[in-house]
């Protein structure tokens, strides 16, 4: 009998995304002899069987588009906005699949959409997830799609930083996207020849980078390069978060770990604009002027890379590999040696931060870029 698939893309998109459901559908359909439908906007489309019947030809000239022709979302399928109330619609999801008479349904996603795979895994659905992320902080794989347009994209912008920040002797703070992780500021503030780079898993000092800002232009450099990752903080930051984040792994009730948990959210809401308090206090601590470029979604737009489109091609052709062995439950990850399905149980709810001493790091260290440490 005829296997079907469903195919959806969920989270925040990025660059690969069409390149991937292609090399999915592409291997599936022409190698394999499975159907394909995609569901539309995520997990909600799941659940409100909202789809899109996918041929050979409509993976045809997707391969160098940005987006997602199936849509996106941020909806999880155990707490969706459903009118005013948030419900669990598992079940519906479960319905749907079965209704399409489903051997499996592959979810490309990033860290949340691990997550949400494994609940539906445990509802007893077929499971392949493939990793997508300009944050490349997805576990178990060594880069995710997306990342690698997002740090050219991102390394392109610094680079045109350079010719303003020189003519007008200023500082310019670039804020990076990257979550909670500081693998886009870092690996972009290297490509980009940044003069301070700033990421989460490094809290920073305003007086360090003030002092290194002042040294540059005591040494004739009158402009400097500040790359900051949109989740980077400062040391005192730092230790309310460290603060929160025990209480909510220690909590004893579900109140105590549902009260650490909202402070936490409290503080990363009012952190957004960070970067542009942090401009300000470099321009009165140096007497430099400061400008502030926030990168934005610019970094997720566009056609993607070529590194990305043949690392989403590899990914997706290898996940129709693994549905046509049966093999569930799994995300499709590159690692060195290749492309290898990891155990979602393995992959979800972790995250890779930038280890302290990663290459990068190194490297930034080695070509003396401040990265702010008290
Ligand atoms: O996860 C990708 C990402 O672009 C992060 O870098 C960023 O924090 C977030 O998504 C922004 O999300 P949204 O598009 O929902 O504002």
């Amino acid at each position: 009998m005829q296997k079907s698939i469903g195919v959806l893309t969920s989270g925040g998109d990025c660059p690969g995304l069409n390149a991937a459901i292609r090399g999915v559908g592409k291997a599936a359909i022409e190698k394999y002899d499975m159907s394909v439908i995609g569901f539309c906007d995520g997990f909600r489309g799941l659940v409100q069987d909202r789809i899109l019947r996918v041929s050979s030809d409509q993976l045809t000239g997707i391969l160098t588009d940005g987006g997602t022709i199936l849509g996106t979302s941020r909806d999880k399928p155990h707490k969706m906005p459903i009118g005013n109330k948030t419900e669990d619609m598992i079940d519906a999801a479960v319905d749907t699949y079965r209704r399409h008479a489903l051997s499996a349904v592959v979810c490309i996603g990033g860290g949340g959409t691990q997550k949400n795979a494994i609940r539906l895994a445990d509802a007893g659905l077929n499971v392949v997830t493939l990793p997508k992320t300009i944050d490349n902080d997805i576990y178990g794989t060594d880069v995710s799609f997306g990342f690698d347009t997002a740090l050219q994209i991102a390394t392109e912008a610094i680079d045109r930083l350079h010719s303003t920040a020189t003519s007008h002797h200023r500082i310019i703070v670039v804020e990076t996207m990257g979550h909670r992780a500081g693998w886009l500021a870092l690996g972009a503030g290297i490509a980009g020849g940044a003069d301070v780079i700033l990421i989460p898993e490094i809290p920073y000092s305003v007086d360090v980078v003030a002092t290194a800002i002042r040294h540059r232009a005591q040494r004739g450099r009158r402009f400097s390069i500040v790359v900051v990752a949109e989740g980077a903080m400062t040391a005192e930051e730092a230790k309310t978060i460290n603060k929160f984040v025990d209480r909510k792994k220690n909590a004893e009730s579900k109140r105590d770990r549902k009260e650490a948990t909202s402070k936490l959210d409290a503080f990363h809401e009012n952190h957004v604009g960070h970067t542009l308090k942090l401009s300000e206090q470099l321009e009165s601590m140096t007497g430099i002027e400061s400008r502030l470029t926030i990168l934005g979604h610019l970094q997720r737009g566009g056609t993607p890379s070529a590194a990305d489109r043949i690392l989403a091609t590899r990914l997706g052709t290898a996940c129709a590999g693994l549905l046509h062995d049966e093999m569930y439950g799994v995300m499709v990850a590159s690692r060195s040696n290749g492309i290898k399905p990891i155990p979602l149980s393995d992959v979800a709810g972790k995250k890779k931060l930038v280890p302290m001493d990663h290459p990068w790091v190194v490297a930034a260290r080695m070509t003396g870029v401040c990265l702010g440490e008290p």
